[in-house]
């Protein structure tokens, strides 16, 4: 039986997953499954702004370091996730303890620093997570409010200057299809490359649920990006449900997976498709959507479930 990432290699595609670094270090199954199936693999925590600075000005990078040696030792690419977040920022980081010019210098030199300290090791970096709400209008961040919309093509920039072999990326929820929130991405490509800002990458998370359906014009959304000249990625894929299971929900999940993966087969510049965690050992879904779970491909016994089998068949 051939492997995932043996498949997605000749499909010319990243297989990908998150990974809980704690899980990575303490669970021997979990950690030979990453090597076995995945081409690339994406911090689920540890290179957030909160864990990396915990104190201003003392860095910690020792958990993300350990993934980034993994990955190399297993001849995996880096997503690195993600640079300028609404959430998990540090603690100290408030608007009541800094200026807007401060807080701009903050972000200044958390990216820089933090792309200087992985450079040459990361494949795509998220560099902007999460800009928009899903009607389209900007997300209301403390990024927005204090240095407005220009923050993003700053943060762009400043990546580039700290590591210009590295791919930047847009990265969000309920962007699949062409949508209000797609378009104003859209909107923000166009204007971002008249303005020379190196984005290079339109990132769709794909946090699907099976009672929302899967969305329909998926690949027609990542031919006008491509078109624009960026690459495209999936790069948190799963598919919850509400509990309990049942076959309808199982066979419905399995078809939200290829769908997002046949679309990325099928568009010319989809470079991988990463799953948000392989097993249901360790999903974040039930901590976080209430009554839901089962969002992975594996149960939580590493078990395969029909969704694991169709990504298989569709790569
Ligand atoms: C989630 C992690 O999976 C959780 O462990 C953490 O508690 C919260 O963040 N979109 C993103 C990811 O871009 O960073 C989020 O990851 C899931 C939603």
């Amino acid at each position: 039986e051939q492997s995932l990432r043996v498949l997605a290699d000749r499909a010319g595609v990243r297989i990908g997953t998150a990974v809980d670094t704690t899980a990575l270090a303490a669970d021997a199954p979990y950690r030979e499954t990453i090597e076995r199936e995945f081409s690339s693999v994406t911090p689920e925590n540890v290179m957030k702004w909160q864990l990396v600075e915990p104190q201003q000005g003392v860095y910690d990078w020792a958990a993300a370091d350990r993934l980034v040696d993994f990955a190399r030792a297993n001849g995996q690419t880096v997503r690195g996730h993600t640079l300028v977040w609404h959430s998990q920022n540090p603690d100290w980081l408030t608007e009541d303890a800094f200026t807007p010019a401060q807080l701009r210098a903050l972000l200044r030199k958390h990216v820089i620093d933090q792309v200087t300290h992985f450079k040459g090791r990361i494949w795509h970096w998220d560099v902007a997570n999460e800009i928009f709400n899903d009607d389209g209008t900007w997300r209301d961040t403390i990024w927005l409010r204090n240095l407005g919309k220009g923050y993003v093509a700053d943060a762009f920039r400043w990546a580039r200057q700290a590591d210009p072999q590295a791919k930047l990326f847009l990265n969000d929820y309920n962007n699949e299809g062409v949508n209000a929130k797609s378009d104003a991405y859209y909107r923000l490509v166009r204007e971002l490359k008249a303005q020379r800002v190196p984005v290079d990458g339109y990132g769709i998370q794909g946090h699907l649920a099976v009672q929302y359906g899967v969305p329909g014009d998926t690949l027609a959304n990542l031919r006008r990006f491509e078109a624009l000249g960026l690459q495209t990625a999936f790069t948190e894929v799963d598919v919850r449900m509400p509990l309990p299971a049942d076959p309808i929900k199982v066979q419905a999940q399995a078809q939200g997976f290829t769908a997002l993966l046949q679309a990325c087969l099928l568009a010319r510049r989809c470079v991988s498709y990463t799953l948000w965690g392989f097993t249901d050992r360790y999903s974040w879904v039930p901590d976080v959507f209430d009554g839901e779970g089962s969002a992975t491909p594996l149960d939580a016994d590493l078990v395969p479930k029909p969704a694991w089998f169709a990504m298989r068949d569709t790569l």
